[in-house]
């Protein structure tokens, strides 16, 4: 399926700045990279255009998913959700890592191309040298037609639609969507249980809600960014799902404010980070109610025990955190969709409190074609 874009959805319908008006679109982006692609019958998906036999899927030993920038990101949390749902050894790695390191390419690997524009230079001639190997290369893109949609051997569309500011936002989101309809795709061919295929379908159906019940709380979000927005440096740390949402947070504040921003797992904090915690010094925790609640909350003790400040992303309020951003919770596996939400806000609001050219900041090409 093709999806035309239309001229209208380039206006800004009412917003100050693209960024905001496409991070306001996200229920309504993910709805549409769910639209017609559930099976209930067979508690699954389809995905069109994947050109992926059921017999090949089941051969596949690995995944390499290659990006750049959010997309690199979005295919960090794509890779951990296909190791969940279908018990596939995954992981994501940068696409000009990839290319300039003589990687080596494996026929029973297959490997996923992640790109917003679909014409990124490194991700493109990543996916020329993986063909020119004779791998299997499949894409998720989200502009129809592009270099690296065309390049690829098979994929899904991301269908986020235009996303003209430089920073990406719903892109990101859909594209995670995508990669978990990819994953429960893979994982109802392999082993994953028809009742677990059904509660990740349920799971689902209830991100575009529970999106809108997260933009909803956009004047909290506002007022924690002016009071953060002093800060020279922030820390971000998450563990396993949490850990590439800090990531992707931290590299949206980077991007829009150009307050330094850091990204650790919480698990090596006391590996060197933990000398940096100081009163001026704030982290960001992304804490998950699942199994990992308790070693998140240890390393909240460990941060304020040192005085350092703390502003929690997670499911019930934190006692350790000065404030907790609560967001909905949905399965474990599907959680990072949305903990990254808020803080797609709180970048944005920082940014506005200092003064930035949010829509196109210094420095930063939407699409870096070239090498
Ligand atoms: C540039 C943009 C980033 C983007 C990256 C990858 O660096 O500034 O926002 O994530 O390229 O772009 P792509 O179109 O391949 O997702």
């Amino acid at each position: 399926t093709t999806v035309e874009w239309e001229a209208e959805s380039y206006d800004m319908g009412g917003h100050d700045t693209y960024m905001h008006k496409e991070i306001a679109e996200q229920a309504e982006a993910v709805d549409r990279v769910l639209r017609g692609r559930i099976d209930d019958r067979f508690a699954t998906v389809h995905l069109g255009g994947l050109n992926l036999e059921p017999g090949e899927a089941r051969r596949v030993r690995r995944i390499k998913i290659l990006g750049c920038g959010t997309s690199y990101h979005a295919g960090q949390i794509g890779a951990q959700l296909i190791e969940e749902l279908a018990r596939i050894p995954s992981d994501a790695e940068p696409a000009s890592e990839f290319r300039y390191r003589n990687p080596v390419v494996d026929p029973d690997t297959l490997y996923v191309a992640v790109s917003q524009s679909g014409e990124t230079y490194d991700v493109l001639a990543a996916v020329q040298e993986l063909k020119r190997k004779g791998a299997r290369v499949l894409g998720v893109v989200n502009v129809v037609g592009s270099a690296i949609a065309r390049e690829a051997d098979g994929g899904t569309y991301v269908h986020a639609g235009p996303e003209v500011c430089v920073v990406s936002t719903k892109c990101f989101t859909n594209t995670v969507v995508a990669f978990a309809l990819l994953a429960l795709h893979l994982g109802r061919i392999r082993d994953l249980s028809v009742s677990d295929g059904k509660r990740i379908i349920e799971g689902l159906r209830r991100l575009p809600g529970q999106i809108d019940e997260i933009l909803k709380t956009e004047p909290e979000i506002k007022k924690l960014a002016r009071e953060y927005a002093d800060a020279k440096s922030m820390l971000f740390i998450g563990r396993v799902r949490g850990y590439p949402v800090a990531r992707e947070a931290s590299l949206k504040l980077k991007e829009v404010s150009y307050i330094h921003a850091e990204a650790y797992p919480a698990s090596e904090l006391k590996h060197g980070p933990l000398a940096l915690i100081e009163p001026a010094m704030p982290t960001v925790a992304i804490v998950p109610d699942d199994d990992l609640l308790e070693k998140n909350r240890a390393a909240l003790e460990e941060i304020k025990a040192r005085s350092g400040r703390i502003l929690a992303v997670a499911h019930q309020v934190q006692e350790k955190a000065d404030h907790t951003i609560v967001v909905p919770k949905n399965e474990d596996e599907l959680d990072p969709i949305l903990m990254g939400i808020p803080l797609q806000l709180f970048a944005y609001h920082t940014a506005l409190a200092l003064g930035r050219d949010i829509d196109k900041p210094r420095n930063l090409a939407k699409s870096v074609t070239v090498e």
